[in-house]
């Protein structure tokens, strides 16, 4: 039996049609060695997906590991409600100093759930301030913001949450970032519903998962921070894909100047090691929740999980990496060369409409023949075949590398990526 049946008869797979996974040609992995994962077979593959856009320095970094291995000898996991952690402070302290947040608290969680908490401190902050009608969320056409509910519903829908709809609380929709007015109508409808609204949520700088790496004028987002300035609504940042280096600064809000009153972290925050999120709170937003013991002002939420010692060890560690290795330089450097290469070599080829990039966020998206709905996904396959492990998104190509990727493992990307489209596409 193979491992891939092995799997498919007791793993449910995300995202994942199981009943033809074992078709496509899905990679098992053992091990891994810096940019490379190894399957079970032996066969290397580079993490051009970066594990989901979690990995930023590579796979088993010896700092990374040894952090771990030393907080393993302390605790690994203790509870963060009513009690705290060494740890845990210490990355929260290290985190405070880097954050585009005024007097920030964490929030921890795992996961994409940061968004979860920071929907539901936004709701509870305008009960606890006395205007309890102030209850809806302003989001963008095309977002996505996660799979739990409350992200679902602030996210615009696809990826087969439509038959959720009797699920989905409603909120007011500003157009998605394929209008280039998105965030001016955002602003303006702010002003006109800010007796109701509770917060506005934002993908800061670039929509990825929801829209196809749609990437906005950085300038565009100072009406919506105006308007939010100006009318009390929360402004909430959804940095869990953006976060940590990804898109060239630490966070997205430094290029676009967001200073948020929530923030979202997730993804990066560990170097993709453990899972770990964070919401964070400027004091306006925490100073809300402060009341006597056990009153209703307390935030009753709290995952078993959160701030979970060997995470944040790591989380630590990788914060310090990032500044000690000037990992945003190299960003900066192979998204120059990403971007020329993808340009150069993938415009030319007649199955591609269009390469966006952003940071080391970058998007190739194929002319998929009429009704071939598998197209992009079979183009991925083939690239993979090659080495070089990615990800098709609709009729999309994402190029997401790990931050510490070389000059030549770019080289070798764009090769697999131009091989592999030339030979699905026959062109
Ligand atoms: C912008 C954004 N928000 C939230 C999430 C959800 O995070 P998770 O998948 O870790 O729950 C994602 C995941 O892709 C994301 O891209």
């Amino acid at each position: 039996v193979s491992w891939v049946e092995r799997d498919a008869a007791v793993v449910w797979h995300g995202f994942t049609q199981m009943a033809c996974y074992g078709d496509n040609e899905p990679v098992i992995v053992e091990r891994a060695e810096g940019h490379e994962l190894i399957d079970v077979d032996g066969k290397r593959y580079l993490d051009a997906v970066s594990s989901l856009w979690v990995n930023t320095l590579g796979h088993r970094v010896p700092e990374l590991d040894q952090a771990i291995r030393d907080q393993l000898d302390r605790v690994a996991q203790t509870t963060m409600l009513g009690n705290g952690n060494r740890v845990v402070i210490e990355l929260a302290e290290a985190l405070a100093a880097v954050v585009p947040v005024d007097e920030p608290h964490f929030l921890f969680a795992s996961d994409g759930s940061a968004v979860e908490q920071a929907l539901r401190i936004a709701f509870q902050y305008w009960t606890n301030e006395g205007h309890p009608a102030r209850t809806a969320y302003l989001a963008f056409g095309d977002a996505y913001h996660g799979d739990t509910l409350g992200s679902v519903s602030v996210g615009d829908g696809g990826f087969g949450t439509d038959l959720l709809g009797a699920l989905r609380f409603p909120v007011l929709r500003a157009p998605s970032y394929h209008n280039p007015d998105a965030l001016e109508i955002a602003a303006d409808m702010v002003r006109k519903h800010a007796g109701q609204l509770a917060a506005v949520v934002v993908e800061p700088l670039v929509q990825t998962f929801g829209a196809g790496v749609r990437i906005a004028e950085r300038e565009a987002f100072a009406p919506l921070q105006r308007a939010c300035n100006e009318t009390g609504v929360l402004l909430i940042c959804d940095e869990v894909a953006t976060g940590f280096g990804r898109t060239g600064t630490l966070f997205a809000c430094e290029q676009v100047r967001l200073r948020p009153d929530l923030l979202c972290l997730g993804k990066g925050l560990t170097g993709g090691y453990l899972p770990m999120s964070a919401t964070v709170a400027n004091s306006r937003v925490f100073d809300a929740f402060s009341g006597t013991d056990l009153s209703e002002r307390t935030l009753y939420y709290g995952h078993s999980f959160s701030g979970n010692a060997l995470a944040a060890a790591v989380a630590l560690r990788h914060l310090l990496l990032l500044q000690e290795w000037n990992v945003l330089d190299n960003v900066a450097q192979r998204s120059t060369q990403l971007g020329t290469l993808l340009r150069d070599r993938l415009l030319p080829l007649a199955a591609v409409i269009d390469v966006r990039l952003v940071g080391l966020i970058g998007a190739v998206e194929l002319r998929v023949p009429d009704g071939d709905v598998l197209f992009a996904r079979r183009v991925a396959s083939a690239v993979t075949r090659r080495g070089v492990l990615i990800r098709s998104l609709g009729s999309l190509l994402t190029v997401v590398p790990p931050l510490t990727v070389t000059a030549a493992e770019i080289d070798q990307i764009v090769d697999a990526i131009a091989a592999g489209i030339v030979e699905v596409a026959g062109t």
